[in-house]
């Protein structure tokens, strides 16, 4: 177990081994609904990498509103690159990375269930999940032409002056904020289409 633990590639291998036992010893136990390799499956398992995408995706977005902004002013100034020549640069490179694969995964999962075109129209009976998507699509938007373009100014990756700096930090919370307050209907609107939401 140790072993397993001290990596994290070995650690996410050993949750998909697990996820398999799961599926063979469930399907051992009674008959699939859905035939292994059926358009449905696939479907099925494109929905379970959205979700998985999506959970990194706006773990990352809530971290840095829950925790690291308001730790930030705490922090002594003598420690403040540990944030933000470190951590930082990590949470940002995961985050703007799983958004984008959360886009192609659900617009993917749209194509695949045969309403990606009703639904970014917004007609009936897609209008929950096509809110959704445009919500989503905007947070994306956000994510790589607004926070990662002020983010490499505010953290030094990119090297601008004093004012420059300090005006791309608040761009980028500003933007941060907003996509968290867009999480809150987008998270409500990717699970009402299923379960009846609205
Ligand atoms: C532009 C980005 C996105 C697109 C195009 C998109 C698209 C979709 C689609 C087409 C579905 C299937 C709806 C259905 O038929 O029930 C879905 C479901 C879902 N999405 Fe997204 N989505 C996006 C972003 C996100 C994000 C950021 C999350 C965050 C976790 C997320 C979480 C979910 C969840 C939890 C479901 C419900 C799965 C279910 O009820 O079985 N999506 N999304």
């Amino acid at each position: 177990m140790g072993a397993i633990f001290q990596s994290l590639q070995r650690t996410l291998i050993a949750g998909v081994v697990l996820l398999v036992i799961i599926v063979a010893l469930t399907t051992a136990l009674s008959p699939a609904n859905v035939a292994f390799g059926s358009h449905a499956w696939g479907a099925f398992v494109m929905r379970w990498l959205h979700v998985m995408f999506g959970v990194l995706w706006i773990g990352l977005l809530w971290y840095f509103n829950f925790v690291q902004m308001p730790s930030m002013p705490k922090i002594p100034d003598e420690q403040k690159p540990a944030i933000s020549k470190v951590i930082a640069p990590t949470a940002l490179m995961w985050f703007r990375h799983a958004a984008l694969w959360t886009v192609i995964t659900g617009l993917t999962l749209a194509a695949m269930n045969g309403y990606i075109v009703q639904a970014l129209t917004l007609h009936r009976p897609f209008t929950p999940i096509g809110i959704g998507m445009w919500l989503a699509l905007v947070m994306a938007y956000n994510v790589w032409f607004i926070i990662w373009p002020n983010q490499q100014r505010a953290l030094g990756i990119v090297q601008v002056d004093a004012d420059t700096k300090a005006k791309s930090a608040r761009m980028a919370m500003m933007a941060s904020r907003f996509n968290t307050m867009f999480s809150v209907p987008m998270l409500f609107c990717m699970v009402a289409q299923q379960n009846g939401g609205f």
